[in-house]
């Protein structure tokens, strides 16, 4: 027998075609689109990085997503076994582990983080967060550092863990066919409520107003990596459940569906974030800070805010969840094939893995763990640092390379032919490798610009 489980079988569990669609857009629309994509806009020249972050989308973005759809649906196994199964070469599947790694450390402390925002749901929906007087920094940091994010771990866990375990179509289709729509329909609550409030024009203009002269060399690579992010690339994730899309689907007009999709949710969460945070004349600061900390001190400040947060948090909390459910397919639908383990027993064991390995990362946000920080970074940094700054990005080139020059059958495969097969070869043989190259350089500290 094969090491990546090229004897058996191809994937009897396939996705609708609406259902893989809507479950792709549930795996790109995530935390990144939520908090990270609005702050990096607002501080790179609103509109014009916007423009820039498109680009970056179309030439290399969506190329590699293509890349990963079709590697996934014609090697009909999970992300390492693909790579095997299609060239029958040893190295490429020994290189496939690299997905399967990199997806199990990412869901580690991605559950911690969407633990966070099912607590903050929870808080404040009952009110319990809200008080006179309450410094909401003081408030997030004073949970962080406890065990009580350990529970919130556990539960996502156990959620993302029981979707996968019913299976592709009854659990993470149907997952996201009930979570995406409910999703939109929040997200357009909060976008009217947000620019109805007096002075949202202010927090508008910040996102959007086009500044060209903020933009950079540094920009051009931010944009990339977060395009890269965005749409889930680079662990094997679209390989994964381009695995379970039926023969007939067009990946192409699929890649443009996901890429608009991500686009326009970035989009209106930029909307929704800084006109409630300008309203209250609060300032937009970054990351876990922006949405745990200073949104919370703007709903407590209006009229019915406790409905409003908790809806705020049960939109982040949906796009945590339909994120997290697709970063652990990845090693389950690994474990499945390669030692053929029951999809259940795979979704158990993984997920108590994948429980145990990310408690480190948990009691690291200011916890007992916070203070050990190994080269300047907490274990939680350092998770998040290695996987987004140099699994992925050195995944995404596996992945370029993989269809771009070792298999000679990734146009057919993908449906291309002619031009659109000579332009889609051309971005992912030497402008997406470059792009990867550059990027990763510049975060490693390599380059500078
Ligand atoms: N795309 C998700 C986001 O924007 C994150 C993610 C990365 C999900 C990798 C799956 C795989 O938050």
């Amino acid at each position: 027998t094969s090491q990546n489980g090229a004897d058996q079988p191809s994937k009897k569990e396939l996705f609708t075609s609406s259902g893989f669609i809507l479950a792709a857009i549930g795996s790109s629309v995530g935390l990144g689109n939520m908090w990270k994509f609005p702050y990096i806009t607002g501080q790179h020249g609103g509109a014009a990085f916007f423009l820039l972050f498109i680009v970056c989308l179309l030439i290399t973005g969506l190329p590699v997503l293509l890349a990963e759809m079709t590697i996934g649906r014609s090697g009909r196994r999970n992300a390492a076994g693909s790579l095997y199964q299609l060239t029958g070469n040893r190295f490429w599947g020994m290189v496939g582990l690299l997905f399967i790694l990199t997806a199990f450390l990412i869901m580690s402390y991605y559950a911690v983080v969407a633990g966070w925002t099912l607590h903050y749901t929870v808080e404040s929906f009952t009110g319990l967060m809200f008080g006179e007087g309450t410094d909401y920094k003081e408030k997030f940091l004073d949970f962080a550092s406890g065990y009580l994010p350990i529970f919130w771990q556990a539960v996502t866990m156990l959620i993302a863990g029981w979707v996968i375990a019913r299976g592709v179509s009854g659990g993470i289709e149907k997952f996201n066919k009930i979570l995406i729509p409910s999703f939109f329909v929040i997200l357009v609550v909060l976008m009217w409520r947000s620019l109805t409030l007096s002075g949202a024009g202010q927090g508008v203009e910040f996102f959007l107003r086009p500044d060209f002269s903020k933009l950079d060399a540094e920009s051009a690579l931010i944009a990339l990596g977060h395009a890269f992010f965005s749409l889930s690339l680079g662990m094997g994730c679209m390989v994964t459940y381009g695995s379970y899309v039926n023969q007939k689907q067009s990946l192409g007009s699929a890649t443009w569906a996901i890429g608009f999709g991500d686009m326009l949710y970035a989009f209106i969460a930029g909307l929704v974030i800084f006109p409630t945070v300008f309203s209250f004349g609060l300032e937009p600061g970054e990351g876990v800070g922006l949405a745990f900390m200073a949104l919370p001190a703007a709903f407590s400040q209006m009229p019915l805010g406790f409905l409003f947060g908790g809806l705020f948090f049960l939109l982040l909390s949906i796009a945590a969840l339909t994120s997290a459910v697709s970063i652990l397919e990845v090693p389950v639908a690994y474990a499945m094939e390669r030692w053929k383990w029951s999809r259940k027993k795979a979704a158990v064991i993984v997920s108590g893995a994948c429980f145990v390995v990310g408690v480190p990362s948990a009691l690291s946000v200011g916890g007992v763990l916070g203070s050990w920080q190994p080269g300047g970074k907490t274990i939680f940094d350092w998770v998040d640092f290695s996987t987004a700054y140099i699994l992925m990005p050195f995944c995404g080139l596996i992945v370029t390379l993989f269809a771009g020059y070792a298999w000679k059958r990734a146009g057919e495969a993908a449906g291309l032919t002619g031009f659109r097969y000579r332009v889609w070869m051309f971005l992912l043989r030497v402008v997406a490798p470059a792009m990867i190259v550059l990027v990763f350089l510049y975060f490693m500290g390599v380059i500078s610009v």
